[in-house]
C-alpha cells in the first residue's frame, strides 16, 4: 500500500467518525451540550473585555465634577471598594435613603458624585444588537460584579428595609395582570418549566434563584452583547406584556432583592455567558 492510499483511508475513517459523533451529539440533550460549551467558553469569557473597560471607568476622574467612582462611590464595603460588594447588594444606603441594587447604586454615584445627568444615562442604558460598544454603565456593573467572583451571596435580609424590599419583590413576582394575566411566577414559579428550549428557573427556590441571577451581567452570544440583570428584568416585563419599568426603578430593585435574597449562601461565579 502506498502512502497516498493509506492517507485516503485515514481521511475517510475520520470523516465517518465525525459523522457518527455529530449524530450522537444531536441525540443528546441540547441543554447539556450548551452547558459543556459554556464551561469551555468561560475559560476565555468575553465578559473580561467589559470588566477591563469598567475598571478603567471606575478609576478615571470624569463627569462635570471630575471625580472618580473609586474615590467617591461607596458600594457598602467602604469608599471605592469593589471586592465582595456585588454579592451584598441590594442593600440599604443611608445617604440615598433607599435599598439599591448594584446598577442602581452605580447610577446614583454617577449622578450625585460625578455630576452626570440621570436622563442622559437612562436614554440608552442597555446594549442593543447593532451596537458595537456596551454603555458605560454596563461596563461598570460588569467590573463591580467581577469583584465578587466565587463569593457567596450574602444579601442583608436582617435589615428591615431590605426585608421590606424582599417582601415587596416577592409580592411583585406573584402579581398577575396584563392582557394575558401573567405573573413572573406563571413562567418562573414551578420547577422544570421550559419555553423554546430555555429552562426557566423557579425563582422561589435557592437553586432556581441562583440560576436566575448567576449569569448576569452576562455576555449573550445571541447578538454578541453584554447585558445586566436590569436588562433581564426589563425584558421579562416585556415578555409578561407589562409596561417596561422606568430605568433603575425601585420595582426592579425589589425583584432583584427577592431573587438575590433567595440565592443567599449560593456561590456567584462572576460575570457570565448566556446563549
Ligand atoms: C411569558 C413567560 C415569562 C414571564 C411572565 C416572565 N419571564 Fe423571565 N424569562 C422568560 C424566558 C423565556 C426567559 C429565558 C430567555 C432566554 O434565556 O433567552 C426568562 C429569563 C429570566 C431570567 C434569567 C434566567 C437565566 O437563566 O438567566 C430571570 C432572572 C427572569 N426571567 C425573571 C423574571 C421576572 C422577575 C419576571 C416578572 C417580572 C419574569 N421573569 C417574567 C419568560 C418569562
Amino acid at each position: 500500500m502506498n502512502i497516498a492510499s493509506s492517507g485516503l483511508r485515514l481521511l475517510s475513517c475520520t470523516a465517518a467518525l465525525a459523522l457518527s459523533l455529530s449524530a450522537a451529539a444531536q441525540a443528546k440533550d441540547p441543554n447539556a451540550e450548551f452547558e459543556k460549551f459554556r464551561a469551555e467558553m468561560e475559560e476565555s469569557n468575553p465578559a473580561e473585555l467589559f470588566e477591563i473597560k469598567g475598571e478603567e471607568l471606575w478609576k478615571a476622574r470624569r463627569g462635570p465634577k471630575n471625580v472618580s467612582l473609586a474615590e467617591s462611590c461607596d458600594l457598602g464595603q467602604g469608599m471605592g471598594k469593589v471586592e465582595a460588594a456585588y454579592v451584598k447588594m441590594p442593600r440599604y444606603f443611608a445617604d440615598a435613603d433607599a435599598v439599591m441594587d448594584a446598577e442602581r447604586r452605580i447610577v446614583w454615584c454617577m449622578v450625585e458624585k460625578q455630576g452626570f445627568k440621570f436622563d442622559d444615562i437612562a436614554k440608552k442604558p442597555f446594549q442593543g444588537g447593532n451596537d458595537n460598544n456596551a454603555p458605560e454603565i454596563t461596563n461598570l456593573v460588569t467590573y463591580v460584579a467581577s469583584g465578587s467572583r466565587n463569593m457567596k451571596f450574602d444579601i442583608p435580609l436582617g435589615d428591615p428595609k431590605v426585608r421590606d424590599a424582599f417582601e415587596t419583590g416577592k409580592a411583585t413576582a406573584a402579581y398577575r395582570a396584563g392582557p394575558y394575566d401573567f405573573s413572573c411566577n406563571t413562567c418562573h414559579g414551578v420547577d422544570g418549566k421550559r419555553i423554546r428550549m430555555q429552562n426557566l428557573p423557579n425563582l422561589a427556590t435557592p437553586e432556581g434563584a441562583i440560576k436566575g441571577v448567576q449569569g448576569w451581567p452576562g455576555y449573550r452570544m445571541t447578538g454578541g452583547v453584554m447585558l445586566t440583570s436590569q436588562w433581564r428584568m426589563n425584558d421579562c416585563f416585556r415578555q409578561q406584556r407589562f409596561p417596561e419599568p422606568k430605568y433603575a426603578s425601585q420595582a426592579v430593585t425589589n425583584l432583584l432583592t427577592y431573587m438575590s435574597g433567595n440565592s443567599n449562601g449560593q456561590i456567584y461565579k462572576g460575570p457570565g455567558i448566556k446563549r
